[in-house]
């Protein structure tokens, strides 16, 4: 967690040690209190988790070498595990750090802040607890179209290490503000893949490539610009697949270089372009072991069944609202 205040309270707590020899000690605190409760209101929004650097690993112990290792998976995993992985040939060219930003640690950039905090946990997905080890096979088996190494590996348990060392200051059973993926607030209309397709040729073709297809790495395995759809992307049953995930990340961290403070898309045009990147072709995952209580399918889950009589067109473009409410009164 960033400690931002560390120096504002040093500044405040030498001040009033000067302070001390004018006024009573007792108003000065007070002062220094309400100071701080004010600077405290005004920075609340900066509250925000982001992860570590890498630079701070402890990487002269064998720990330390462990989770550096993790690290290093997470940010070029096509360099060991891709198509022409060192170590093994099991996924599909992308890093992991392609879609969780600068290994997992950037406020609202898909990152790993609260994982170590809330694993193991219920997901209805499997219907089942998930580990933290589960947690990332599935993103090994959907977002990057292949296989994990066993969780016995040396692999495995470097990314556990990094994931717990990135998370392992935030209290258990604590979500801070800024983990993960934001939730944008539903269009009263359904998203619209012809618009996308215009914001797409407008504002991502330029790194994605006219066909999504990305841009391979000059200098070795990986890509400068990951494929956003087509044989090398993630599949149908991966988390970015639905719009509401795809929607929230793009418009805090697309077109790369934006962030949280400065989106440089609307909401609407970061749910077109969702609809659009989402109606090309992609790799298809058989899923039918997934969702088995149907009524937990999250509204913007696009393939049947359903315990509602909405249709998967509507599931997967929205509006949802309404299939929000039908869910609600059912419950
Ligand atoms: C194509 C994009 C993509 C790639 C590549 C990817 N992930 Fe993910 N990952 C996601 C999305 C999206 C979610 C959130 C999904 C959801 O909430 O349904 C997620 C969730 C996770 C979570 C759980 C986060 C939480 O807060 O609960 C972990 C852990 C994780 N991924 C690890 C990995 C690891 C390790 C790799 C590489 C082996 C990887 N991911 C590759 C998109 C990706
Ligand atoms: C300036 C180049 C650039 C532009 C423009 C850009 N991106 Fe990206 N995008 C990237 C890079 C680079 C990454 C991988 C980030 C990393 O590995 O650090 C990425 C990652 C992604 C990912 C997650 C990884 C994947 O391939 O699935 C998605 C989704 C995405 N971009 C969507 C978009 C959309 C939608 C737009 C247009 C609104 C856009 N991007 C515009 C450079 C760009």
């Amino acid at each position: 967690m960033k400690k931002d205040w560390i120096p504002v309270l040093l500044f405040a707590t030498t001040g009033l040690v000067v302070a001390n020899e004018c006024i009573s000690a007792r108003r000065q605190k007070k002062k220094d209190d309400e100071a701080y409760a004010a600077w405290l209101t005004t920075h609340q929004p900066e509250n925000v988790w982001s992860g570590s650097a890498s630079s701070q690993i402890p990487n002269s112990t064998e720990r330390g070498r462990l989770i550096q290792y993790g690290h290093d998976l997470i940010a070029n995993t096509a360099q060991y595990l891709g198509p022409q992985g060192a170590v093994a040939q099991i996924s599909n060219g992308m890093n992991c750090q392609n879609c969780h930003l600068k290994a997992g640690t950037v406020p609202y950039g898909n990152n790993f802040g609260k994982v170590y905090a809330t694993y193991p946990l219920f997901r209805a997905r499997n219907n089942g607890v998930q580990t933290i080890y589960d947690r990332v096979k599935d993103c090994f088996e959907r977002s990057l179209n292949g296989h994990a190494p066993d969780t016995g590996s040396r692999e495995m348990q470097a990314i556990y290490a990094y994931i717990q060392w990135l998370g392992e200051d935030v209290p258990k059973g604590t979500r801070p503000p800024g983990t993960s993926i934001m939730k944008l607030p539903y269009l009263d209309r359904s998203a619209n893949p012809s618009a996308g397709m215009l914001v797409y040729k407008e504002k991502c073709s330029s790194c994605h490539g006219k066909e999504g297809e990305g841009q391979p790495s000059p200098v070795g395995p990986g890509y400068s610009y990951p494929p956003l759809w087509g044989p090398h992307s993630y599949n149908d049953g991966a988390g970015l697949y639905r719009l509401s995930n795809f929607a929230g990340f793009v418009y805090n961290n697309m077109p790369l270089g934006t962030n949280y403070h400065n989106p440089l898309l609307s909401e609407e045009e970061a749910w077109d372009v969702a609809a659009f990147v989402n109606s090309r072709p992609r790799p298809h995952l058989n899923q039918d072991n997934d969702w088995k209580v149907v009524a937990k399918k999250p509204v913007d889950f696009p393939f049947k069944p359903y315990t509602d009589t909405f249709s998967e067109e509507q599931h997967k473009f929205g509006p949802y609202q309404p299939i929000k409410e039908a869910q609600q009164r059912t419950k």
